[in-house]
């Protein structure tokens, strides 16, 4: 290029997003060879066994029966009262905590993830998170002038690396006073793991235990993407009850996210959520997110707003939904039970699945790996380390023979 248009700051290699390239490549292969001869495993999305994306009715039905003018209406910077209402039911159901909390709707999970990196940490300053994370935290920081620093997500039992956590979170405080981490759990992506409540218990001594010096802030985002999806109830957001009464130098966010809960990828609905013992803090909190989503997107997507709101204000449309969230999770679950125990059965290592939608194999060449799997019409994203092949986005049967492919593939390259 001869000249930039672009201000300095705004200068990024001219590259696409690799997820949506890969997978437009699958789609190419898909329309080439059919979709029975194509594994199409990159995107995020819940697709059914046929390979259509699953658009949950209960959700859709209230959408499309919404008069215009609710969906039509801007809604207000801080989200409809109906909504900011639901979005903590929806997100902690039996498990608040006990603690001051103040919901902003934002544009999708993405959004409450912006909100914490713009708003939590310093310019110039790390945002610590496990080596294995959802690249556009990455892709936020740097593009407000902020870093990432990683720990060792996992240890030798393939568990949380609380270690190497402790390490590097008390280097960081140490040296900038604050620090925000970012943890993904339940169902991270892109590995399937989901900390334990033993080890949250680690992990908030860890933060308990840097509060003590009164000069510090302690800031956690919890990105709970995928939560809907974990466990078999709503035992896996027990964690949540473990924000009550922190100290005030200790605050919590959650990014809650509509998108895979609700199959309302494209609609673009979340919340982020903050929690404190002290009031002032939470309310500190939603004016910083009201004058930063102002600055962004303005208001979030009312007619998201609207349709959370009307299904929780309904006993017969939540259960509706409730039913349509379990069936899906089953099926999701049905998926990584067939793909975890063909590995296990032909010696395929994968990193710790406990929930979710992805399923990761460490490899030290996952680009070339990818590749060779391309010759096979096997599609799946390559991360910095490793490959992660979306259960979500394929059948059973299907996810049975990757499991075989990756293995062989993995093999004839050693
Ligand atoms: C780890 C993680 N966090 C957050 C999100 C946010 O998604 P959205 O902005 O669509 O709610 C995603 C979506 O892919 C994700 O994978």
């Amino acid at each position: 290029m001869s000249i930039n248009m672009v201000a300095d700051h705004a200068r990024w290699p001219i590259a696409n997003d690799p997820i949506f390239e890969i997978s437009g490549r699958a789609k190419n292969a898909i329309a080439e060879f059919g979709k029975e001869n194509v594994i199409d495993a990159t995107l995020g999305a819940l697709y059914d066994d046929e390979g259509n994306i699953i658009c949950m009715k209960s959700v859709y039905d209230e959408l499309k029966n919404m008069p215009n003018e609710k969906i039509a209406a801007y809604a207000p910077l801080a989200g409809t009262p109906g909504f900011l209402k639901s979005v903590e039911t929806a997100c902690f159901g039996e498990y608040k905590p006990e603690a001051h909390i103040r919901a902003v709707a934002t544009p999708g999970g993405t959004g409450a993830v912006k909100h914490a990196i713009c708003n939590y940490a310093n310019t110039g300053d790390s945002i610590l998170v496990g080596d294995w994370y959802w690249s556009p935290y990455a892709t936020i920081a740097e593009e407000i002038g902020k870093k990432i620093e990683t720990f060792t997500l996992f240890n030798e039992e393939g568990n949380f690396n609380l270690a190497s956590f402790k390490e590097h979170f008390e280097a960081l405080m140490k040296k900038q006073k604050r620090v925000l981490t970012i943890l993904n759990t339940p169902a991270h992506n892109p590995t399937g793991y989901s900390i334990s409540d033993d080890e949250w218990d680690e992990i908030l001594n860890i933060f308990k235990n840097a509060a003590k010096d009164e000069n510090n802030r302690v800031v956690l985002l919890v990105d709970t993407a995928y939560i809907d999806f974990a466990g078999v109830g709503l035992e896996k957001r027990s964690f949540f009850k473990k924000f009550s009464n922190l100290p005030e130098n200790l605050f919590v966010m959650i990014a809650y996210s509509m998108s895979k809960g609700y199959t309302m990828y494209g609609m673009r609905s979340g919340a982020a959520i903050g929690i404190s013992s002290n009031e002032d803090i939470a309310i500190e909190f939603q004016y910083s997110c009201m004058h930063s989503g102002r600055a962004n997107w303005s208001n979030g997507t009312r007619g998201a707003m609207e349709v959370m709101s009307s299904i929780y204000a309904d006993p017969a449309k939540l259960n509706a939904y409730l039913e349509e969230v379990k069936e899906t999770k089953q099926l999701l679950q049905s998926r990584a039970k067939i793909f975890v125990d063909e590995a296990e059965k032909i010696g395929l290592k994968t990193l710790t699945y406990r929930d979710g939608f992805f399923i990761t194999i460490e490899h030290p060449e996952p680009k070339k790996l990818m590749e060779e799997l391309t010759k096979q019409n096997l599609y799946l994203v390559s991360l910095k380390k490793g490959i992660r092949f979306a259960i979500c986005a394929v059948s059973g049967e299907k996810c049975k023979k990757a499991a075989g492919i990756i293995k062989k593939t993995i093999d004839s390259l050693n």
